[in-house]
């Protein structure tokens, strides 16, 4: 693993964006994994800007995201759909039918859960997983759990989850329950990683991450045996790590 360690959220934005465009400009049929949350806001800004300008094309770009939740449709101003259109894919040049993210309305979950696994491996594979982490240490939607689950499935929502995601909701009772999410063995599969993190929330559980036993129960510790990963966190989120007299 290696670790980037830069001041802000600034800062972290604009050096995860410039490794996501390093990857596009050099492959320009990436396959990207990407993710939803506050932390990649700051990250597709700039890539949106660099794309705007010319100097960056997602015209050949392939894109799967990590997760959705269940019962909302893509219209619906709290799915990750939304998210993502609002967001990112909106304002840049990418091809709706090259984005993928699972229907979170549709009947056979079970069924969107093995196509969308099918569909990765039809497309070679992930090129680049950006991944967020949870305050529990989930990657994706992947909770906490007694092992790790391996292919995309559907997951009960912590009360941690869904205690951190209610800022998102008008309410918390308004917030899904359940959702889907890749799995482990998706996320692992991909060639490259990159973890942001970003805030002195996530500054006890990325202790735990990336020095801590690799654990199911902390969902984010099985990075540390990928090979090309690369954390870019800032000094809110690593001052757990320096406080313990490990930077
Ligand atoms: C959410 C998402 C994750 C995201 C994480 C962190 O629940 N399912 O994909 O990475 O939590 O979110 P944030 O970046 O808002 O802290």
């Amino acid at each position: 693993m290696e670790l980037i360690k830069v001041k802000n959220y600034s800062e972290m934005s604009r050096i995860a964006a410039n490794i996501l465009s390093a990857q596009v400009i050099l492959f320009p049929e990436s396959v990207l994994g990407l993710s939803t949350g506050d932390t990649p806001i700051g990250m597709y800004k700039q890539l949106i800007e660099w794309n705007d300008k010319g100097d960056l094309s997602f015209s050949k770009v392939k894109t799967f995201n990590l997760d959705e939740y269940i019962g909302l449709s893509k219209e619906h101003g709290k799915s990750y759909s939304f998210f993502m259109w609002n967001a990112f894919f909106s304002k840049i040049n990418i091809n709706k039918k090259n984005t993928y993210i699972p229907n979170g309305l549709a009947k056979n979950i079970q069924r969107v859960c093995k196509k969308y696994d099918e569909d990765i491996k039809k497309s070679g594979g992930i090129d680049l997983q950006v991944l967020g982490l949870g305050v529990n240490g989930h990657i994706g939607f992947n909770e906490p759990n007694a092992y790790f689950k391996r292919n995309t499935h559907k997951v009960n929502l912590s009360e941690s989850t869904l205690r951190a995601n209610s800022r998102f909701f008008d309410s918390k009772e308004e917030i899904p329950n359940s959702a889907i999410t890749m799995g482990m063995g998706t996320i692992m599969q991909a060639k490259r990683i990159l973890l942001l993190c970003t805030g002195k929330e996530k500054s006890e559980i990325l202790y735990k991450v990336l020095f801590g036993d690799i654990d199911p129960r902390i969902p984010g510790s099985i990075l540390q045996l990928h090979k090309q990963a690369t954390i870019v966190a800032d000094e809110d989120a690593l001052s757990v790590i320096k406080s313990n007299g490990l930077l």
